[in-house]
């Protein structure tokens, strides 16, 4: 696992949260400003990504907390006749430092290929936000024995040689335990995580060990500690438990090395 201080633990909101959230997120932040002056290990970064249209208040409302703002998809290019997308840049004037990029959702619901997904990491570097990139194999591509195929097929086109040197995150994301309460074992995350950090040591050198691998799929405050001290996994992607800071605060703790 990377070093305590470089752990991220990421709230997805995905298409939930109006101005009535915003009071999660505070406590959210409130609870790490007290947990970071009462603790000496090098505390987890921890974002949340809201819906674009919170971006820019959640921003306001966590500015000088540490608790980092980011968006849940970009447009490659910075600026067009694209009716109803945000690029990069637009998230970074809202305040957000980090997006997520090529989540499995947007991959299956607007066919986004890992070309596409390259494309958009570009712009997020372009605008200076670190990308969360994620991956993950389906329920029929598990069974069928190439997980590992998939994610590494996935690492190879979805990552542009731009991110050498870069800071990024990586999510491993399994569709088939996004949302559903269904978690892979232990053995078969490290598995991946493993096969994930070897594919970036081979493509970024040094660099490659450096890069926070997260996990995500039903992580709750049950398997959280579990999940977090595994080999290779520096951190979590959460969705559903990260819309509460009741639900989500356990997970933070969790990421305290
Ligand atoms: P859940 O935590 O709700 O399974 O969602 C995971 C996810 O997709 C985070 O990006």
């Amino acid at each position: 696992m990377v070093e305590g201080g470089r752990r991220l633990i990421a709230g997805n909101w995905k298409m939930h949260g109006t101005a009535t959230a915003l009071s999660e997120a505070r406590a959210v932040a409130a609870a790490v400003a007290r947990r970071q002056a009462d603790g000496a290990e090098p505390p987890p970064r921890v974002a949340i990504c809201p819906p674009a249209t919170l971006v820019h208040r959640l921003a306001e409302a966590l500015a000088g907390t540490g608790v980092l703002v980011g968006g849940q998809d970009a447009h490659a290019e910075p600026q067009g006749a694209c009716t109803g997308d945000v690029s990069a840049e637009m998230l970074r004037d809202a305040g957000a430092s980090l997006v997520i990029l090529g989540h499995s959702e947007r991959r299956a619901s607007y066919r986004e290929s890992d070309p596409a997904v390259a494309a958009k990491v570009e712009g997020a570097l372009r605008a200076e936000l670190e990308p969360i990139v994620c991956v993950g194999e389906t329920l029929d591509e598990r069974e069928d024995g190439q997980a590992l195929a998939v994610v590494g097929r996935q690492l190879a086109t979805s990552l542009p040689d731009a991110l050498n040197g870069r800071a990024f995150a990586l999510a491993y994301e399994p569709v088939w335990a996004i949302g559903t309460g269904r978690t892979p074992t232990s053995e078969q995350i490290a598995e991946v995580h493993a096969a994930i950090r070897t594919a970036l040591t081979g493509r970024f050198g040094a660099h490659g060990q450096t890069i926070p691998i997260l996990y995500g799929g039903s992580v709750k405050a049950a398997n959280a500690r579990e999940i977090l001290a595994l080999p290779d996994v520096d951190g979590a992607l959460v969705g559903g438990a990260s819309l509460r800071a009741t639900d989500f605060l356990p997970i933070v703790e969790a990421g305290w090395a």
